[in-house]
């Protein structure tokens, strides 16, 4: 028989066993748990700016994050292809797959409202709310941002697209500016008279820079023309598809042909750099910055282009606004996508893109000016002075091919159509065929695109800002 003491022996060290073991089986358990989910720290965004001037822009505002968010990867995915021409396909297809960034590059305007009616982008009021951005950010840019009463973007800065970029040597030589007046008060006609006489007396340069490898430079270049040419409710009504389209004369479809004519005569007659079909738009402002062309009519990223590449203002380039007291809008924003991965840090990101730090550093470099009222410059060239100015001053309105009044579809077809006929006029055709063609083929993509619904129930007057 055990006695009592080696009974409660036998029992003492069972409980011992027993509390080892379970303190063995707790700290196996703790050990194999899965551990929380750990949060990736990623900042997963697409932007399109990889020319001179772009990519340090954008650089300047990565850093501005970093010094804020040390922890975070910013994992970006720079798609070549100036305007967005390449990128804009890529979001499309993560979009349309549920695998999108946690931002993207995206004009304000049409642009953005496509994304929106397509229900792909969640409100970022809250960022707008916190950062006071009502205050500070002007009317035309808060509606160019804003859908069914939501603020889908939050905008980094303001672009002009219609600017004529002139080699100030070449202008001095030949005395343009002296037999033909400043350029802020040229016509469409005056252009080209200028044009004629620039090959006359210097055969070995293009008079106007062109580039149409990614065939969206030549629209832009017939949107300043139009604006210029029709002024600015024939414009938005041609954007817009708000005119008689069937009518041949109807003001708007006459102010197109009339550009289209222009555009075709300055192929027909040689007054482009015959390499056009080569080049992209940077290739384009190199040739004025080295004096093979003298003029070049594009958006003011070409400042920030010619920044980068040091190039001297007053000899190797100037700019005057085309015309001065129109001002073609656009505006780079950053969004966030319905299904972001890391919302948190994409919204982190939008506060920096609405910040003032981040629009002073930005715009500095970029060649625009900054989207908000209350950021103050000290513009290393004269134009954004002046163009800073105009923006309180001219008629706004926005672009079209930098995604602010039309359809993207539509544009598409453009770009399409114009090179096409340029092609025709380079190998033979007339311009007045070409145009015709032209002309035929607009009117099929106004129906085949929709256009006319696009912006249902908005007036053209929407569109346009009056001083
Ligand atoms: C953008 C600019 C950019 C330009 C050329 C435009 O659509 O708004 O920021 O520099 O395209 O890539």
């Amino acid at each position: 028989m055990h006695s009592h003491k080696a009974i409660s022996k036998t029992m003492g060290i069972v409980i011992i066993l027993v509390v080892i073991i379970a303190v063995l089986v707790g700290i196996i358990v703790y050990l194999t748990q899965p551990s929380a989910p750990q949060v990736e720290r990623k900042l997963l965004i697409y932007h399109w700016w990889t020319a001179g001037g772009e990519k340090e822009a954008i650089n300047a505002v990565f850093n501005i994050f970093l010094q804020q968010y040390k922890d975070v990867e910013i994992v970006e995915n720079p798609v070549a292809g100036g305007a967005g021409a390449v990128m804009k396909a890529v979001i499309w297809g993560l979009l349309a797959a549920g695998t999108p960034p946690d931002t993207f590059q995206v004009h304000a305007g049409g642009e953005l409202k496509e994304y929106v009616d397509a229900g792909y982008l969640q409100p970022v009021d809250d960022i707008w709310r916190e950062l006071g951005l009502e205050q500070v950010i002007p009317p035309t840019l808060q509606s160019m941002c804003k859908f069914g009463g939501h603020y889908y973007a939050v905008p980094i800065n303001v672009h002009r697209s219609n600017v004529l970029w002139y080699n100030p040597k070449i202008f001095n030589e030949l005395g343009i500016i002296e037999k033909y007046g400043d350029p802020r008060t040229w016509d469409m006609y005056k252009l080209l008279e200028v044009a004629r006489y620039i090959k006359q007396q210097r055969p070995d340069i293009a008079p106007l820079a062109l580039a149409t490898r990614t065939k969206w430079p030549l629209t832009h270049l017939f949107e300043d023309l139009l604006a210029l040419h029709g002024g600015p409710e024939i414009y938005v009504k041609f954007w817009t598809g708000q005119f008689n389209y069937n009518d041949p004369n109807d003001p708007v479809n006459k102010a197109v042909r009339e550009v289209l004519i222009v555009i075709g005569t300055f192929i027909k007659e040689g007054l482009v750099n015959s390499n056009h079909p080569e080049l992209e738009w940077d290739q384009a402002a190199a040739l004025v910055m080295q004096g093979k062309a003298a003029m070049y009519i594009h958006g003011d990223w070409v400042a920030g282009y010619f920044i980068a590449n040091n190039a001297k203002y007053g000899e190797q380039w100037a700019a005057a606004p085309l015309p001065k007291n129109i001002f073609i809008v656009l505006s780079d924003s950053f969004n966030l996508p319905a299904k972001a991965p890391h919302v948190e840090i994409a919204k982190a990101w939008l506060r920096i893109v609405g910040s003032k730090e981040a629009q002073e550093s930005f715009n500095l470099i970029k060649g625009s000016i900054p989207a908000r009222i209350d950021v103050t410059l000290n513009y290393p060239d004269p134009y954004r002075p002046e163009t800073a100015q105009d923006f309180k001053t001219a008629t706004l309105i926005p672009s079209a091919v930098h995604g602010g009044i039309t359809k993207e579809a539509f544009v598409t077809e453009l770009h399409n159509i114009l090179t096409s006929m340029v092609t025709a006029i380079s190998t033979g055709t007339s311009v007045e065929d070409a145009a015709n063609t032209a002309m035929a083929s607009i009117k099929a993509a106004i129906v085949n695109t929709g256009l006319p619904n696009f912006w249902k129930g908005v007036s053209f007057e929407y569109f346009i800002t009056r001083p």
